[in-house]
């Protein structure tokens, strides 16, 4: 297939463009770079041994994106891009609104006139809130996000549900990722935050390479089996795959389809520290600090309907996850920057 990927410069992206490449897709890169580097881009190219097609564009930017869909004929669009940052998204809300929704709907115009009207769209597990229950099933109800990011997902999925009931030609699938966290086991890309990371796994590096001090742990009392917060981390390269698989719900008109990408299993804080500290032979200094607004006690997923109907199935552990993760910090102490 012929495949737009939005905000393929990124994290999550990059992954799942070597992926694509590696599964014989034709694979074209639109994005902004306002949290990225195109040198992810020329990494992607070292690992898979092939061009990655790349415009430095805007998805707010619709006539770019109208010349774009006129010159490429894609079958389908991969739509990562938008901003991701929770706090931020508390302290510029219109910022995350204009980008993600705003943005997608610039994109939808374009797919629309084009009429490519296959999409996979990345939604989070943010948008169940603090679940009904756990393990999550698709079934479960969506809940009340705590920030606009969340909003940002929840909403747009409404959104897609909404066009593809009023339009049967789209075929669309949201994918609910858990926590990706790990790297391409190369080392050659991996996840790169700007400034203080946000998020644990990405924390965890920067301490084992010495750019800080040591972890804070936000919060030991809540319900879990050590007090500390249960999430369920995915290999990003198992996500990015998650992707690739997708793809067959899109060739068998499928309409609107949702599943969970996670492992199915729960780790806490202090296991991801633990585990950590076993792969890679490195102590974690840590200490408690209070929780940290809007955090829930546990969130882990039901991985089965993604197995079954895409035969999809994380293949990594935690073990490999905190294995890679490091192995990309290490070799990249600064990230993409030299
Ligand atoms: P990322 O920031 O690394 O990647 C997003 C990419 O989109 C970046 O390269 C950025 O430059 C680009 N982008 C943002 N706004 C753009 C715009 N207006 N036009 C063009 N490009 C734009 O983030 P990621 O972790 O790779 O996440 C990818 C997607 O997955 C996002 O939609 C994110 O919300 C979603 N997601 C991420 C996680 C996670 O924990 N990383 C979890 C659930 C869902
Ligand atoms: C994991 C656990 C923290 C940092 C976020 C977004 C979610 C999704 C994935 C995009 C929690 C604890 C963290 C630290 C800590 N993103 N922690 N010290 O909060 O599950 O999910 O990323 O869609 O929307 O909310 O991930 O990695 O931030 O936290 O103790 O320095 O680690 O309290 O229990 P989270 P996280």
């Amino acid at each position: 297939m012929k495949i737009l990927v939005t905000g393929g410069a990124g994290y999550i992206g990059s992954h799942t463009v070597v992926e694509l490449q590696n599964a014989g897709h034709d694979v074209v890169v639109v994005d902004n770079l306002c949290n990225s580097s195109e040198k992810a881009l020329k990494r992607v190219e070292e690992i898979t041994k092939k061009p990655v097609k790349f415009y430095k564009k805007d998805i707010l930017d619709t006539k770019s994106l109208d010349k774009i869909f006129k010159k490429e004929k894609f079958d389908c669009v991969i739509h990562f891009a938008g901003l991701k940052a929770v706090g931020e998204s508390v302290a510029q809300p219109w910022r995350y609104y204009n980008n993600n929704i705003a943005g997608t709907l610039s994109l939808l115009d374009v797919m629309t006139r084009h009429n490519v009207k296959n999409m996979v769209f990345s939604s989070s597990a943010t948008v169940y809130g603090d679940p009904a229950f756990v393990p999550i099933t698709e079934d479960c109800p969506k809940g009340q996000c705590t920030n606009p990011y969340g909003w940002t997902k929840s909403m747009l999925e409404q959104i897609l549900t909404d066009i593809q009931k009023a339009d049967k030609e789209w075929n669309i699938v949201l994918l609910r990722y858990f926590n990706p966290i790990g790297a391409h086991p190369s080392g050659l890309i991996g996840e790169n935050p700007n400034g203080v990371p946000n998020n644990l796994m990405p924390y965890i590096t920067q301490v084992a390479v010495g750019k800080r001090e040591e972890l804070g742990v936000f919060g030991n009392d809540y319900k879990t089996h050590d007090g500390t917060g249960v999430r369920d981390y995915i290999h990003v390269v198992d996500l990015a795959r998650g992707h690739v698989l997708a793809l067959k719900k899109i060739k068998d008109k499928s309409g609107l389809s949702i599943y969970n990408l996670g492992t199915g299993k729960g780790y806490s804080v202090l296991d991801v520290v633990k585990n950590f500290e076993k792969a890679n032979k490195i102590k974690i200094p840590y200490s408690i600090k209070p929780r940290r607004a809007g955090d829930i006690d546990e969130c882990y997923s039901s991985a089965k309907k993604a197995e079954r109907e895409l035969g999809w199935r994380a293949e990594y552990g935690i073990l490999e996850m905190c294995r890679d993760a490091w192995n990309f910090q290490k070799k990249n102490p600064n990230g993409y920057d030299d």
